[in-house]
């Protein structure tokens, strides 16, 4: 009768192919939606083939199917500081416990979504892939490691995955797939002309945060709050001048671009290529074009410490004066570099507050090092070359950041930093929509007076009674440091008042390798010292808070 139920249920039957369809069980763990995305796009490219794909959210996958399944293709990311997406948090804890299964008979594959600028690259992904075979199940091809460009290495993975599951019709067109069909995206980014671009710290801040407004009108472009907006960077020209000047290629010659066609020198290094970020791949092969003696002991060396601080603070033009490297022509000097990414922010507007535009809030990263004054290259740009240039800009969904969908749901929210800016948007958001829950605000800085983000809109919002609490921790302005995560603890009765008899969702934006982790313990300790909880019992609420989707962290 399975066989029949194959016959039925499969694709078998649509006239595609003969035979029953493939079971393919997709299991996706994703932060901030790029894993999801590409989930859905394989599942859909699957479905028009001799497949039956299954497309799972590892938080609400039931995993007592596991071994019974059997083709598994796991899509995950890593976060912070080598650590699972929180939708995958339980997976993750029960596959590498000894309470895991035998996966005998069950095929699988790994696609690991990663940053190589982070520690622990692409680590939960290496280990879900480790602990499958472990366990007794077979890999079908091998695991694909991507970088922040997914892209070209998800192809790769996708068609030797497909290849490996005997795939019988052809695979849909991939390359007309990824311009989303309403126009502009990742590679069609659309040149937003920017409306507004202003200092939010005081004069006299060492710190910079910049309140950036864009304007969408005639792109066709739409997004939610909670939504992060990417934008293409352009280099310095004056570095990329400096970089020209010592090297014996002329500016005009033509070279080819990552994305293919071709471009003059001078442009390819201010748009194209990545002119700052040194890494090992790059380092090994500048040093066998240079020949200097010292980048080989770090190269062949394996001090890792030392290297990393080798590579801190410098860029490309401290190879270029300190190692000259020999290469044969320009073309093979921009084929060692990697491609300029675009940078992704979480959007701090709500649609419904500001039609046509979309606004960020952006931390302007500026740093001395090595005798030079340096920038990060995404955040200057927007602060100090984007006057009258319309950066190319897309929307990157993020639907495991979204506001409660009936509006009485109080929420809290903690921000500190440029952590506020969904938060500004959830606020605006719960304004436009007249959410009658409440609206709690958790946000820290160093001093009040300098860098107190959005202060007279905050102000407004709680006159206009949408704010309806807003707790402060300026962690400089005393000798003792203060953070949101002691202004929780302060307020710990009324906080689990609000979690566990009202309900409320609670959103963490912003860093996540220290105040993340230390916020998620505060609420530990909330749910120990005010709802009378064991630790274990403090754990489980907080996971069910998970599931329930009402702890959602957009954090980096
Ligand atoms: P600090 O730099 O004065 O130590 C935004 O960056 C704010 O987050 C700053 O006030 C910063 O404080 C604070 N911050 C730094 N580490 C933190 C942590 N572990 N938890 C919470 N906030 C932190």
């Amino acid at each position: 009768s399975n066989f029949i139920n194959d016959l039925t249920s499969g694709r078998g039957l649509d006239g595609q192919s003969a035979g029953p369809a493939v079971p393919v069980t997709i299991l996706v763990g994703s932060q901030t939606g790029n894993s999801e995305a590409l989930g859905k796009k394989l599942s859909k490219a699957m479905a028009k083939m001799n497949f039956n794909p299954e497309l799972n959210d590892l938080g609400s996958y039931e995993m007592e199917k596991l071994p019974s399944e059997q083709n598994v293709l796991i899509i995950t990311s890593t976060y912070g500081d080598g650590e699972p997406p929180d939708n995958a948090a339980d997976f993750h804890e029960w596959i590498l416990s000894d309470a895991a299964p035998s996966l005998e008979g069950v095929n699988f594959s790994v696609l690991a979504l990663g940053d190589t600028e982070y520690p622990d690259f692409c680590k939960c992904g290496i280990e879900f892939d480790t602990r499958f075979e472990q366990l007794g199940a077979t890999r079908i091809f091998p695991r694909v490691d991507c970088d922040v460009d997914f892209d070209e290495p998800y192809e790769e993975w996708k068609k030797g995955v497909l290849d490996a599951l005997g795939a019988s019709a052809a695979p849909a067109a991939t390359a007309s797939e990824d311009f989303s069909e309403d126009g502009y995206s990742k590679k069609n980014p659309f040149p937003a002309p920017i409306l507004k671009n202003v200092n939010l710290n005081a004069d006299g801040s060492p710190r910079e945060t910049h309140h950036i407004e864009f304007s969408l009108e005639g792109s066709g472009l739409e997004y939610e709050v909670g939504d992060a907006l990417g934008v293409y960077p352009q280099n310095d020209e004056a570095m990329v001048d400096e970089i020209l000047s010592n090297m014996n290629f002329k500016p005009t010659e033509e070279v080819p671009l990552p994305g293919g066609g071709e471009g003059t020198l001078r442009e390819a290094l201010i748009y194209s290529y990545d002119i700052r970020n040194l890494n090992k791949t790059f380092i090994q092969n500048w040093q066998q074009r240079s020949g200097s003696p010292f980048l080989r002991s770090l190269v062949e060396g394996d001090d890792k410490a030392a290297f990393d601080d080798f590579c801190w603070g410098r860029e490309l033009i401290d190879l270029i004066t300190d190692h000259p490297a020999d290469f044969e022509d320009a073309e093979e000097f921009v084929g060692s570099l990697k491609k300029l990414q675009p940078r992704l922010y979480s959007i701090s507007s709500s649609p419904k507050a500001h039609p046509n535009e979309v606004h960020l809030t952006v931390g302007i990263v500026r740093y001395h090092s090595k005798h030079r004054d340096r920038a990060g290259v995404c955040s200057s740009f927007l602060s100090d070359r984007s006057e009258g240039v319309n950066p190319g800009v897309f929307l990157h969904s993020n639907n495991a950041f979204r506001l409660p969908e009936n509006g009485d749901t109080p929420v809290i929210m903690v921000g500190p930093g440029t952590g506020i800016a969904p938060f500004r948007a959830f606020l605006e958001e719960r304004k436009a929509t007249e959410a009658k829950g409440g609206n709690w605000l958790f946000f820290g800085n160093p001093h009040e007076a300098e860098d107190f983000l959005y202060k007279e809109e905050l102000d407004q919002m709680a006159s206009d009674g949408v704010l309806t609490k807003l707790s402060t921790a300026f962690s400089r302005d005393q000798k003792e440091k203060i953070y949101v995560q002691n202004r929780m603890i302060e307020a710990g009765a009324e906080l689990w008042k609000w979690l566990n008899e009202d309900k409320a969702a609670f959103y963490v934006c912003g860093d996540a390798s220290r105040m993340a982790k230390d916020v998620d313990a505060a609420l530990h300790t909330i749910a120990q010292e005010h709802g009378g909880l064991s630790e274990d019992e403090a754990a489980a609420f907080i996971k069910t808070l998970k599931k329930e989707k009402r702890y959602c962290r957009d954090v980096y």
